[in-house]
């Protein structure tokens, strides 16, 4: 089945890398639904995107089961299949930094729902649409912080730990039902969102840092992406591809 064939969800798709991705998936010929908390930025995300593909917007918090059960729901009405699933969706940059024992016990609980709780949820829910189709992939979304030990979001790098080994049992326990689950662990990139994650020195420091000494942008991703998701990478389940220009090696 080509990409053009499939339907795919990204959640966190109203902006930032899942935007793109999106973009990238509907220029390949896809039907993506773009699932994301913020309604509106993700209908107009959809509304933006041109090609021979499908956009579909649809809100969506992912820490809700009720939530990605009506999700569920409009699918298998829609569809009666999920083909890709892109676990995007995240707090990543409205996360201020600050030391680890000032995070509140509401913004630990908080992140860890969306970031880690919420792939799972969705994968759990979704899971009988991904049954029904011919080989299903999922994706979800890691970040390089991880390796790197990154500073000032302890409960994101532990949401973000979490996703990477929840995707090495996942993709055994989903084997058998012919889905593949991988991990495409992004290094820093810059999207057109501002954020406090990386502070200007910092930026400079791991561009530098990295063997390819320019700046990623969403473009950098999505090709990775559409590899996971396309048949190409149909042996190759329970991974974790690293994007980040060399910045660190597993
Ligand atoms: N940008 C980077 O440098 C970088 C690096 C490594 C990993 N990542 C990961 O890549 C992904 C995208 O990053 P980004 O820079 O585009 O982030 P971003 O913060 O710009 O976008 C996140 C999107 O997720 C949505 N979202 C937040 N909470 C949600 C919820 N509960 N339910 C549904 N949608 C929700 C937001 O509305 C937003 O559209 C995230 O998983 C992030 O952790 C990013």
């Amino acid at each position: 089945m080509s990409l053009a064939e499939k339907i795919i969800v990204v959640t966190g798709a109203a902006q930032g890398i899942g935007a793109a991705y999106a973009r990238r998936l509907v220029e390949e010929g896809s039907t993506v639904v773009l699932a994301d908390r913020d309604g509106e930025g993700a209908a107009a995300a959809a509304a933006s995107l041109r090609g021979p593909g499908k956009a579909v917007a649809h809100e969506l918090d992912v820490a809700d089961r009720a939530g990605c059960q009506a999700l569920a729901a409009r699918l298998g009405d829609a569809y009666g299949r999920v083909d890709g699933l892109v676990n995007n969706a995240a707090i990543f940059s409205t996360i201020r930094m600050k030391p680890f024992w000032e995070i509140t016990d509401e913004e630990w609980d908080r992140t860890l729902a969306v970031n880690l709780r919420g792939p799972w949820l969705l994968v759990s829910v979704l899971l009988p649409l991904l049954r029904a189709s011919a080989g299903a992939s999922v994706v979800n979304i890691g970040s390089d912080a991880v390796q790197l030990g990154r500073t000032g979001y302890l409960h994101y790098v532990a949401g973000k730990g979490g996703v990477h080994g929840m995707t090495f049992s996942m993709a055994r326990e989903l084997g058998e039902f012919g889905i593949r689950v991988n991990t495409l662990s992004p290094g820093p990139v810059y999207t057109e969102v501002a954020r406090e994650t990386v502070t200007p020195a910092q930026r400079e420091a791991m561009i530098a840092a990295q063997a390819l000494h320019r700046p990623a942008g969403p473009g950098d991703m999505t090709g990775t992406l559409a590899f996971l998701l396309g048949d190409d990478s149909a042996y190759l389940t329970g991974q974790t591809i690293s994007v980040n220009g060399g910045l660190v090696h597993r």
